[in-house]
C-alpha cells in the first residue's frame, strides 16, 4: 500500500538514479514547495545540490533567517543567500501600479537567480518545486491569470537544464505530509500561502523602505496576536495592508494626520473563493491598539469584511 515514507524512498532512488554525479541547482522561495524538494534532495544527494534564494527585501519579518536556520542550518542544505533589496528597491522606485510592480518583481527575480545561475559551474539539473496543481493550470484560463503571477521563472535557453520535479504528481496537502514526514518544521510546513511579490503588492503605492516597514511591523504584529489566540489554523490567510489614505486622528494633545492600516484575514479552501474570517472582537482589539501604539505613521486601523469575489484575497 501507498505510504509517504515509502514515497519518499521511492523518489530518493529516482534522482539518484537520474542525476548521477552531476549537480542540481534548486531556487528556494522560502516557500513551502521548494522547501520540501530542497530537503528532499538533500537526503537523496547531498552536497550535489546548490540552492539559491533571492531575498528581495519584501519578505515578511524574520522570514529569511528562518528559512536559512532550517534549511541551511538543521537540514545542512547548500545556499548562496542573495540580498538584492536594493536592487528590487531601485527598480521599484516611484512605481505604483499593482500589475507593474509585479511585473518588476517577476522579472527581476529572474534575473538575479540566473545572474548567480551562471556562476556556478557544471550544472545539468534545475529542481523545481512544481505541484501536480499548477501542472494541470498552467497553461488554462483560471483566475490565476488575472494577475500575473512569477512562480514559473524562465531560463535562459543556453543554460540547457534538465528539469527535476519530483513534487508533479502532488496536491499541496501531500507536498506538506512529506514536509512533516522529512522532519520539516511544523511552522514552515503548514504556513499560510504568502504571494511571490510579497509585501510589494500589500502597500498601495509606492514602495520605500519606510513603508516597508510599516507593513512588515504591522503584519507581525497581526501574526502574532493570531498565534497567541490559537487561531492560526482556523484562518487561511492574514496580513496588513499599508493603504495610501490618510486620516486625521489625536494623539494625548496633538492632532495627527497619518495612514490607516487595514487587516485582511479570509477563511477559505483554494484560494480561489473566500469569506472574511469572523475574527474575535478582543483579538481585533489588540491587533489595532497594538499597531496604532507600536507601529510609527499609522493612527487607525479597519478590519476588511469583504468576500471573494466581490474583492480579490490582495488588495493589489
Ligand atoms: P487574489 O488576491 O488573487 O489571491 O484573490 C489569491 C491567492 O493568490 C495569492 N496571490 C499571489 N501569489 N503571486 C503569487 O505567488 C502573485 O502575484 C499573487 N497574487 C495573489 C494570494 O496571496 C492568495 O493566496
Amino acid at each position: 500500500s501507498w505510504t509517504m515514507a515509502g514515497f519518499i524512498d521511492e523518489q530518493i532512488e529516482k534522482i539518484r538514479a537520474e542525476v548521477g554525479d552531476k549537480k542540481v541547482l534548486l531556487g528556494l522561495s522560502g516557500g513551502v514547495d521548494s522547501s520540501v524538494v530542497g530537503v528532499l534532495l538533500q537526503k537523496a544527494i547531498g552536497d550535489q545540490l546548490t540552492c539559491i534564494f533571492v531575498d528581495h527585501g519584501l519578505l515578511r519579518k524574520n522570514e529569511a533567517q528562518q528559512v536559512m536556520d532550517m534549511l541551511g542550518g538543521k537540514f545542512g542544505l547548500n545556499i548562496i543567500k542573495v540580498d538584492a533589496q536594493e536592487r528590487f528597491l531601485s527598480k521599484l522606485a516611484d512605481v505604483t501600479d499593482p500589475e507593474q510592480k509585479r511585473k518588476i518583481i517577476g522579472n527581476e527575480f529572474i534575473e538575479v537567480f540566473n545572474d548567480e545561475a551562471l556562476k556556478l559551474k557544471d550544472v545539468d539539473f534545475l529542481a523545481q518545486g512544481t505541484l501536480y496543481t499548477d501542472v494541470i493550470e498552467s497553461g488554462t484560463d483560471t483566475a490565476q491569470t488575472i494577475k500575473s503571477h512569477h512562480n514559473v521563472g524562465g531560463l535562459p535557453e543556453e543554460m540547457h537544464f534538465k528539469l527535476i520535479e519530483p513534487l508533479n504528481k502532488l496536491f499541496k496537502d501531500e507536498a506538506r505530509a512529506l514536509g512533516e514526514e522529512l522532519n520539516m518544521d511544523h511552522e514552515l510546513v503548514w504556513r499560510q500561502p504568502f504571494p511571490g511579490p510579497g509585501l510589494g503588492i500589500r502597500i498601495m503605492g509606492a514602495i520605500t523602505e519606510d513603508r516597508l516597514e510599516t507593513v512588515r511591523e504591522s503584519d507581525y504584529i497581526l501574526r502574532d496576536e493570531i498565534a497567541k489566540a490559537g487561531l492560526e489554523a482556523d484562518v487561511w490567510q492574514y496580513f496588513t495592508v499599508l493603504t495610501n489614505n490618510k486620516s486625521v486622528g489625536v494623539m494625548g494633545d496633538f492632532r495627527t494626520y497619518e495612514y490607516t492600516i487595514a487587516v485582511r484575514a479570509i477563511t477559505s479552501v483554494d484560494g480561489m473563493t473566500a469569506d472574511f474570517a469572523r475574527l474575535p472582537w478582543d483579538v481585533l482589539q489588540k491587533v489595532s491598539s497594538r499597531i496604532v501604539n507600536e507601529v510609527d505613521h499609522i493612527n487607525r486601523v479597519v478590519y476588511d469584511i469583504t468576500a471573494k469575489p466581490p474583492a480579490t484575497v490582495e488588495w493589489e
